[in-house]
C-alpha cells in the first residue's frame, strides 16, 4: 500500500508533482471535465501501473495530455492542419483528437492502437505541472475502473487512496463530463467516438467539413475480446453507481410523471430511492457518488431532453451508467410485442410479459394462460400472424426448446423468426437478420437469461448494405 500525498497547486508541490511522475509514479491532476491518473505516456512500466490502480483491462487507449499545441509533433505522427485549427479553437479545453502516432510512444500508452487520443486541458495548475514533468501525460480518469468519474479530488482520494502516489488537489471540474473524443485519421471525413461538450456543430464550424457520430454510440459497449476500441469508454460498463439505475426516456412530462409514480411504489416497497429529475453534464457524476454515500437501493434518472448534442453527450454517459436499464414512456408511440408458448415455454412467459411492460412496450399475451398441455405449432402460427397483420411490431414464441414453436412461426411468409440462445445470437437476429420474431427454450433458459437475450435483440440496431438485400431475399422466398 503506497501513502497517497495530498498536494497542492503552488508551484513548489507541483514540482514534487512533476517528481514523481518522473521517476516512474503516479499523480492524479485536476481538468475541467474530470480528474485524470497522470503517468509519463512514454514509460510503458507506468502505464501498467495505471492500468493496474484503476483496475482496468489493458486494452483501452489512454488520452495523452500536453501542454503545449507544439508538443503535439512530439507525439503525432501526423498531423493535418484541421487538427492545428482546432487545437487553436478549442485548446485548452475539452476536445481530445486521434491521430497517427509516433513510434516512440509505448502501445501500453496507445491500448496497441497506431493512433494517440491527445489533448491539452483547461487547467493552470495542471499545464504547469505537465511542463514541469517535460514530457506527454498519459491520462486515464482517475477512479476505480467502472465507477463514476471523479470530478473533485476528493472523488479520487475516496477511489485511489493508497494505490496511486499523489493528487494533486485542484478545483472541482467544472465540465463534469469527459472530453469529446474526435477521430481525425482520416481528416476530410472527423468521426466523434466518444461524445463530449465540444458539439460536431462547433467541430464542422471550425472545419468546414461534416462531422459524423461513430455508429458503436448508438450501441452497447461490446465486450468481445477481439473487439479493439478506438476510444476510452466504447468497451466497458463505465460511470456505473453501486446502486442500481433505472432511466426513463421520452417526453418531459411523461418523465415526471413515470418517475414519480416508480418513486411511490419503491418508497413502498421499503426502498431508499435517489432521484436525478434535472440531469446536468457538470453533477452528474457527483450526484450518482452522492447516491452511493446516501446508500440509495435505486436511482431513478430522467434522460436529457432529445435534440441536442449537447444531451446526447451526457445521455451517453447516462445509458453506461445504467447499465442500459431503460424504461420508455410516453403515450401513443408504444412498440407493440406479441407473445406465446406452449406448455413448455410456459415457465418464461410471465416474466417476460412483466419485464417488456416495466420497460414501456405494450405486450399482447395471445396463451397459453395456464399449465394445460397444448400444440406449439397453433401458438407460433397464431403469434406470428398477428405481427405480419401489423397488430404488433415484434413477436416472441416460447416453448420447451425454442425448436418447435420458431419453426411454426417460420412457415408464415413475412417472419423471420430467430431462436435466441446466446447473447452473439440475439445480436446478430437483429443486426444481420432483421428477426421480427424471436423463439425461446423454456427447457433451455433460466427466465433471467431470457431476458437479457430478449434485451440485446430488441435494443440492437438492425445494419443495412448488404443486409437488407439478404433480408429481401428471404422475403421473396
Ligand atoms: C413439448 O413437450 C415440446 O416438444 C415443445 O415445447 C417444444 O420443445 C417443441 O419444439
Amino acid at each position: 500500500m503506497l501513502e497517497t500525498l495530498l498536494l497542492s497547486t503552488e508551484d513548489a508541490d507541483l514540482q514534487k508533482a512533476a517528481e514523481i511522475l518522473k521517476g516512474g509514479g503516479l499523480v492524479a491532476f485536476p481538468t475541467e471535465t474530470v480528474y485524470g491518473l497522470g503517468a509519463d505516456a512514454f514509460d510503458p512500466e507506468a502505464a501498467k501501473k495505471a492500468y493496474a490502480a484503476k483496475g482496468r483491462p489493458s486494452d483501452n487507449p489512454l488520452i495523452v495530455h500536453i501542454a503545449k499545441t507544439e508538443d503535439l509533433y512530439r507525439v503525432a505522427a501526423e498531423v493535418p492542419g484541421e487538427a492545428l485549427r482546432l487545437a487553436e479553437a478549442f485548446w485548452p479545453g475539452p476536445l481530445t483528437m486521434v491521430l497517427p502516432k509516433r513510434p516512440e510512444l509505448p502501445k501500453e500508452t496507445t491500448g496497441g492502437l497506431s493512433t494517440v487520443a491527445v489533448r491539452m486541458p483547461k487547467s493552470a495548475a495542471t499545464l504547469k505541472f505537465i511542463e514541469l514533468c517535460g514530457t506527454a501525460v498519459s491520462g486515464p480518469s482517475a477512479n476505480v475502473s467502472g465507477r463514476p468519474s471523479p470530478t473533485s479530488w476528493l472523488h479520487v482520494k475516496n477511489d485511489l487512496d493508497g494505490r496511486i502516489d499523489a493528487i494533486i488537489c485542484g478545483d472541482t471540474c467544472d465540465g463534469g463530463i469527459e472530453s469529446t473524443v474526435l477521430d481525425l485519421t482520416d481528416p476530410a471525413h472527423p468521426a466523434i467516438l466518444r461524445p463530449g461538450l465540444v458539439t460536431p456543430e462547433m467541430i464542422s464550424a471550425v472545419t468546414g467539413c461534416e462531422v459524423s457520430y461513430d455508429p458503436a454510440l448508438f450501441k452497447k459497449p461490446s465486450e468481445d475480446p477481439a473487439f479493439r476500441p478506438k476510444a476510452p469508454g466504447q468497451k466497458y460498463r463505465h460511470y456505473a453507481p453501486k446502486a442500481p439505475m433505472v432511466l426513463f426516456e421520452g417526453d418531459t412530462e411523461d418523465i415526471q410523471a413515470a418517475i414519480k409514480e416508480r418513486l411511490r411504489a419503491e418508497l413502498e416497497a421499503g426502498k431508499k430511492v435517489f432521484v436525478i429529475d434535472r440531469p446536468q453534464p457538470r453533477t452528474f457524476f457527483a450526484r450518482l457518488r452522492e447516491a452511493d454515500a446516501q446508500g440509495a437501493d435505486i436511482i431513478l434518472a430522467a434522460a436529457p431532453e432529445s435534440g441536442s448534442s449537447l444531451g446526447f453527450s451526457l445521455e451517453n454517459r447516462m445509458l453506461k451508467a445504467a447499465g442500459y436499464n431503460i424504461i420508455r414512456v410516453g403515450g401513443g408511440q408504444k412498440m407493440k410485442i406479441a407473445i406465446a408458448c406452449d406448455h413448455g415455454g410456459f415457465n418464461l412467459k410471465q416474466p417476460l410479459v412483466e419485464h417488456l411492460q416495466e420497460k414501456g412496450y405494450e405486450v399482447t399475451d395471445l396463451g397459453i394462460y395456464g399449465e394445460e398441455r397444448v400444440d406449439y405449432p397453433e401458438y407460433g402460427k397464431k403469434c406470428a400472424e398477428y405481427v405480419v397483420s401489423g397488430q404488433a411490431d415484434l413477436g416472441i414464441v416460447l416453448c420447451g426448446t425454442g425448436i418447435g414453436i420458431g419453426i411454426a412461426a417460420n412457415k408464415v411468409h413475412g417472419i423471420r423468426c430467430a431462436e435466441l440462445v446466446t447473447p452473439f445470437m440475439a445480436e446478430m437476429a437483429k443486426k444481420h437478420n432483421h428477426a421480427n420474431m424471436v423463439s425461446l427454450g423454456g427447457r433451455i433458459l433460466e427466465p433471467q437469461q431470457a431476458i437479457e437475450l430478449v434485451d440485446i435483440w430488441l435494443d440492437t440496431e438492425e445494419e443495412h448494405g448488404r443486409h437488407d438485400r439478404r433480408v429481401a431475399l428471404l422475403d421473396e422466398m
